[in-house]
């Protein structure tokens, strides 16, 4: 594919197809107006739809979302000025009559990204209309997962957006990636230098990463039944973490230095075998709507990983993803070795007991650090104690906010790259079709019994800290 559509300039317009949908009400219309509270959005903003809509109805929608996914309009200037950046196009994705009205209302912008906010199986039908209007040409596209369902589907679906643009002009987003603790990790990592020497096999006995949310499928059952948590969230966001904290320092600053590293990962994960993966579904999901009555479709999935790395090999990486569980909370625990020998009285600690470090990424954003100190008194007997790092509370920059004004600005850093996404499903392929059943588990619970099995040797899962608050120096 030549390089004819590179640019390096900003676009000079966003257009979103799929305006009256509702990743935009959820989501995109209330990035713009935070972009636009910022000053950021200085583009014109053209919605793309097949509803019969016009742009007064267009408007109106976006103040519905603003008002009631946004938190409200509190700057009327801002608001304002998002309103008066919005046009509208109304049409059929396959007539090539949309897309000379789109080419119209692009007028002079040359460089537009294009956010495909629709179902995957219109990408290429969209794709195809903006190559034939010349609308790609020079252009970005920007994409959101699911990135396919499988190893094949992902690499049609990249044939297809590689038929009008370069890689390089491919943004596709998994919104994990602009949250603000997940780019911590990196910062975390690579800015100081006391981790290296124990980021590795020698002092990391095991890690463990849980993406827990206490509510169900809400309105998505249908969605959801065609997907599962494998994946929802696992072949994406949780792979993305792991390839985040196991990756080598990049090479260089810029976006591919830093994908490049994730994708050796990804290629030196040890693809899933039926045993790595224990899979459950909570009571009641099958009476969802858009469910089906016999679904065996899993809610929640549990993952044993290995990284056969020179750094990683032999250190178990335990993965949990589910609705319906106890707590909503996304956390990851780096689980150190214990004291080659045991010196004190309380030094046969329960399995896990060992200092860890503790990446909370939701509901608040924390970095613990657990270590063992001595209680006051005769006897050689202490308690373990969190140092948190760092414990902050919502009002970050939202990801969408983060990503689309980096699409914009042509910055791939925080977008998975084709090769990325591929090795990421070759990863979890052999455990698509071939797994063992779902196994039931209570709403509230935290998850089916085999799932505790698995995570068994090392030491169970942690769920501690959702206990212990958030005060500098609890004991654990
Ligand atoms: C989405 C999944 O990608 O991520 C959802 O489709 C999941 O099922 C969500 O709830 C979790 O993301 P966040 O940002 O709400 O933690």
């Amino acid at each position: 594919m030549p390089d004819r559509a590179t640019t390096t300039e900003a676009s000079d317009a966003l257009v979103f197809f799929g305006a009256t949908g509702d990743l935009a009400y959820k989501k995109i219309f209330p990035a713009l107006y935070a972009m636009a509270k910022r000053g950021a959005l200085e583009v014109p903003v053209i919605g793309v739809a097949y509803s019969g809509w016009d742009l007064g109805q267009l408007r109106e929608r976006a103040e519905d979302s603003v008002r009631t996914q946004g938190g409200g309009i509190d700057d009327r200037q801002a608001f304002d000025h998002l309103m008066s950046s919005l046009a509208y196009v109304d049409g059929d994705y396959r007539d090539t009559n949309t897309f000379m009205a789109l080419k119209a209302a692009l007028g002079s912008a040359r460089h537009p990204a294009h956010y495909l906010a629709i179902p995957p199986v219109m990408f290429e039908t969209v794709v195809r209309g903006l190559a034939a209007s010349s609308a790609a040409g020079g252009a970005r596209v920007i994409v959101e997962k699911p990135f396919g369902r499988d190893l094949a589907s992902a690499q049609e679906l990249n044939r297809v957006l590689h038929s009008a643009f370069p890689e390089s002009a491919i943004f596709r987003i998994d919104h994990y990636l602009g949250k603000e603790p997940i780019e911590n990790l990196v910062y975390f990592r690579f800015a100081n230098s006391f981790l290296e020497p124990i980021w590795n096999r020698h002092h990391i006995a095991s890690v463990q990463i849980t993406l827990a949310e206490s509510f169900g499928v809400q309105s998505r059952g249908k969605f959801y039944d065609e997907v599962g948590a494998l994946r929802d969230v696992v072949q994406n966001h949780l792979l993305q973490v792991v390839a985040l904290l196991a990756m080598e320092p990049p090479a260089g600053s810029g976006p591919d230095p830093l994908r490049d590293e994730k994708v050796k990962v990804f290629r030196t994960m040890r693809p899933l075998v039926t045993d790595d993966l224990v899979r459950g579904q909570y009571d009641g999901y099958r009476e969802e709507p858009g469910v089906a009555p016999d679904s065996e479709v899993e809610t929640y999935a549990a993952v044993r990983l290995f990284i056969d790395s020179w750094r990683w090999a032999g250190v178990p990486w335990y993965l949990r993803a589910g609705k319906c569980l106890a707590e909503t909370v996304t956390e990851t625990w780096i689980e150190f070795t214990a004291p080659p020998q045991r010196l004190f009285a309380d030094s046969q600690q329960p399995a896990g007991r060992t200092n860890y470090i503790r990446f909370r990424f939701a509901p608040e954003s924390q970095i613990a650090l657990a270590a063992r100190v001595k209680e006051p008194g005769q006897a050689f007997v202490g308690t373990q104690h969190e140092l948190y790092l760092c414990d902050e509370h919502p009002g970050d920059e939202a990801p969408y906010q983060r990503l689309l004004s980096d699409a914009l600005a042509g910055n791939g850093m925080l977008f998975t790259r084709e090769d990325g996404v591929e090795a990421a499903w070759a990863v979890v392929e052999p455990v698509l079709d071939e797994h063992g059943p779902v196994q039931r588990y209570e709403p509230g619970s935290w998850g089916p019994a085999d799932a505790e099995a698995l995570v068994a040797p090392g030491g169970g899962w942690r769920n501690r800290a959702l206990e212990a608050g958030s005060t500098s120096g609890t004991a654990l």
